[in-house]
């Protein structure tokens, strides 16, 4: 297994080009089960997980290309109706198959994606979902069986307990672009991945209207066509870079990123210190020397994202007083807490909220990645100690960053990856 090393302590300088979004790639490669066309698809990043979807769809019949980022999905033979536990179990993503399987072949087996160490996560609000547009739906032996001769429209609420869910929209919209009549999705998810998705729809056909809002409406078509399409950068990869610069006192630039879908944590850097501008299709970040302590609380879009929780926490575990950090999406994601301590970081956990007395310094050492955005926060901590970090099964930061290495050896930091 591969591990990261990284000599910290070392202040980043000059450009780096966001990759294309990972999370708005996976319903969309999901979305071209919907049409017997031919599919273009670029800017796809190079990563653990779009490979795995892309297995996902050969297996179910498609025939897909990958190369330099640009994906092309044909239809060769019969789509099949059963989604795998070994593709489906390592990847949630996967699950988003489901909605668009049921409405083209009338029924769908697909695998319980399973937990993660970030949560229990549970797919109840698919499930209603689909149900709502008339999917009869059983789960046995850890998988979805969902059938549904004509799925028809209706008007549901999709909200769950945590507010909105991303996937649950995904499957829920892309199902509704072949159903029968109008859907209207209420407390639809208003992630800018969800918008993505829904301006794929669009352009293979689909009638949505009020993507990006809490509010979908979406008139069933009979068919969708083959698109050229380009997938949007990826918010949360920017907002990891964003994030590493102030941690290191750092001035950089990011190209290709989206400043508005970054208001949040651009709100909250500036409320710590740190200096930002936004430039044509570009974000610079400019640090001074000292950082305040700034608490944040995550929440479905435009709140703070859940997926820049453990960089932001690791910030703060490197700047002097005490800030709050609170997880309101997944209220369990704090593994990253004990490695962030082995470094020198004073944080405990008190149920979803964490408390960090940061410290001036951190200390490189060893610590084990547990999972993709853990990954990322200890990379950004590893960046800002002082000397030698170690971060062994760096298999998840492959799951979700593109050319990580490469990228921030391109900004001046001493990161490389060793074989083991
Ligand atoms: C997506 C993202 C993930 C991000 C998350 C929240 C992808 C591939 N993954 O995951 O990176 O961290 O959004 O922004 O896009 N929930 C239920 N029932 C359900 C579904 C979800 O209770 O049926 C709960 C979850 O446990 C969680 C909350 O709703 O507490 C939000 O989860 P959700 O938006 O569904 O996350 P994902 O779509 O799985």
């Amino acid at each position: 297994m591969d591990k990261l090393i990284i000599e910290g302590h070392k202040t980043l300088k000059g450009e780096v080009r966001v990759s294309g979004s990972k999370n708005a790639t996976l319903p969309i490669l999901a979305a071209t089960l919907l049409t017997d066309e031919p599919c273009e698809i670029c800017n796809i990043p190079k990563l653990r997980d779009t490979l795995t979807m892309i297995k996902l769809l050969r297996s179910l019949g498609k025939t897909v290309e990958f190369k330099k980022n640009r994906v092309t999905v044909t239809s060769k033979e019969a789509l099949k109706s059963v989604a795998d536990y070994k593709l489906v179990s390592t990847m949630r993503g996967s699950f988003c198959v489901l909605g668009p399987l049921l409405v083209k072949l009338k029924q769908a087996r697909v695998s319980l994606p399973g937990g993660c160490v970030i949560g229990i996560r549970p797919v109840d609000l698919h499930l209603k979902g689909l149900k709502a547009l008339g999917a009869k739906i059983e789960v046995e032996n850890g998988y979805v069986i969902a059938k549904a001769r004509q799925l028809k429209g209706d008007h549901l609420y999709l909200g769950g307990a945590f507010g909105p869910s991303v996937l649950a929209t995904a499957n829920v919209l892309m199902a509704a672009t072949l159903a029968k009549g109008t859907t209207i999705i209420e407390s639809a998810a208003c992630e800018p991945e969800v918008e993505d998705l829904a301006n794929f729809l669009i352009a293979m056909g689909a009638n949505i209207q009020g993507q990006g809002s809490p509010r979908l409406t979406v008139k069933g078509v009979k068919k969708l066509k083959g698109v050229r399409y380009d997938i949007g950068p990826d918010r949360i990869e920017a907002g990891t870079y964003m994030i590493a610069a102030a941690a290191t006192k750092s001035n950089i630039t990011l190209k290709n990123v989206d400043y508005s879908q970054l208001l949040v944590l651009i709100d909250k850097l500036k409320e710590s210190g740190v200096k930002i501008e936004k430039g044509h299709n570009a974000i610079h970040v400019k640090c001074v020397k000292t950082i305040r302590p700034t608490s944040i609380t995550t929440y479905p879009y435009p709140g703070f994202p859940t997926d820049l929780q453990a960089q932001f926490m690791a910030l703060m575990a490197a700047t002097p007083g005490v800030s709050v950090i609170t997880d309101k999406v997944f209220p369990d994601r704090f593994i990253h807490i004990a490695e962030l301590n082995r470094m020198g970081a004073n944080i405990r956990r008190e149920g979803s909220v964490a408390i960090v007395e940061g410290r001036k310094t951190l200390y490189g050492a060893q610590v084990m990645a547990s999972d993709l955005r853990a990954s990322a926060a200890l990379v950004i901590a590893g960046l800002a100690a002082k000397g030698r970090t170690e971060i062994h099964r760096i298999y998840h930061l492959d799951r979700g960053y593109e050319g990580l290495e490469q990228k921030f050896s391109e900004l001046g930091a001493k990161i490389y990856r060793e074989k083991i």
